[in-house]
């Protein structure tokens, strides 16, 4: 099959098209997937220049994508929650990456049915985003109506969820982007949107609930929270990955405030969950371009000049 690739670590142009790389062997709980739509987020640009090397163990030659929509092509003997030609959304095995190919295979505890209220090209912006900002919202921290929720990083794959599902849980949402995203946020259910090149961490105003996206001044961010509010890391400073890691593992010695980072490993339960959000409209997939696989590069480039609202959508 034709799957994106890299051998080497380094620029978007390490990433190719490769025919015939092969497909894992489908397992007993296994399910393989023809892939309609990926989508590729802004963390795997670091990933792949090789900047967290020494934070996240990778093998090469590595994939690139993380969420796929598609339709079940084969089911392992003991696979009971799908069957082949069911309409699948889901993610790759918890940190691999691979997405962006004519198939996949995963667990069946990988993937749920898909949304049928949106077409997989919008849907596939979702699963690791919506699950990322559903697992965090919903159960690192219990959103409540009335909080104040800061998220830090909310023009990008998972702010955009974020913004959306803290609007919809009742908190006051304040969203930190770039000034070029800020009319869309308003629109998505930010009650203040701002922008991160004009105002400075410390002159924002005090939190329950801060949703990190960037990574960098954690420590300046974690002093927004009111007392006994929660900080959720989950982006690594890529220029100082091993710092901002460490600055995590040890955010609990100050009990003033809670630290409470994760690497989003969603259950099936999560996905069913954000697909029905999609379809009952708490949800709306944010895409910023669609492109063929044969277009990955440029993909990753986009992401790196930065500037993407939401996603960017690979169709293979
Ligand atoms: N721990 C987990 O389980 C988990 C899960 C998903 C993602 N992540 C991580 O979370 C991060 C975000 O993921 P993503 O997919 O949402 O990436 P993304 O689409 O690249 O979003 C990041 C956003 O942050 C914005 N930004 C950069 N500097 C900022 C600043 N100083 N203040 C406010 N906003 C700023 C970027 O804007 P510009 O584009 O304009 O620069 C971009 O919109 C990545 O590091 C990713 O690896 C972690």
């Amino acid at each position: 099959m034709r799957a994106a690739r890299y051998d080497r670590y380094g620029g978007p142009d390490v990433l190719t098209v490769v025919d015939g790389v092969p497909l894992p062997p489908v397992g007993p709980t296994d399910v393989r997937v023809r892939v309609s739509a990926a989508a590729v987020g802004g963390g795997e640009v670091p990933i792949r220049a090789g900047r967290l090397r020494h934070v996240l163990r990778q093998r090469l030659p590595a994939g690139t994508g993380v969420d796929f929509v598609g339709t079940v092509a084969q089911v392992g003997a003991s696979v009971t929650r799908t069957g082949v030609g069911d309409p699948v959304w889901g993610v790759m095995p918890h940190g691999t990456f691979g997405a962006v190919a004519e198939e996949v295979v995963v667990p069946q505890e990988r993937l749920s049915p898909a949304p049928r209220s949106v077409p997989a090209q919008e849907a596939a912006a979702l699963p690791a985003s919506g699950t990322t900002a559903l697992h965090a919202l919903t159960r690192r921290v219990r959103l409540r109506p009335g909080r104040r929720l800061l998220v830090r990083g909310a023009g990008g794959g998972v702010g955009v969820i974020a913004v959306q599902l803290g609007a919809a849980l009742g908190a006051h949402v304040t969203a930190l982007a770039g000034g070029e995203h800020l009319p869309r946020l308003r629109e998505l259910g930010a009650a203040e949107a701002v922008d991160h090149r004009a105002t400075q961490v410390q002159d924002l105003g005090r939190f329950d609930v801060v949703l990190d996206l960037v990574g960098t001044r954690l420590a300046s961010v974690r002093e927004r929270l009111e007392r006994g509010g929660t900080l959720v890391p989950l982006a690594l400073d890529p220029t100082r990955p091993v710092r901002s890691a460490l600055w995590v593992a040890t955010g609990s010695l100050d009990r003033r405030t809670r630290v409470s980072a994760f690497s989003n490993d969603p259950s099936r339960k999560e996905l069913e969950e954000l697909s029905a959000m999609v379809d009952d409209g708490t949800i709306t997939p944010v895409v910023s371009a669609r492109l063929a696989m044969d277009d990955i590069a440029k993909a990753h480039r986009m992401l790196e000049r930065g500037g993407v609202r939401g996603k960017i959508v690979v169709t293979p």
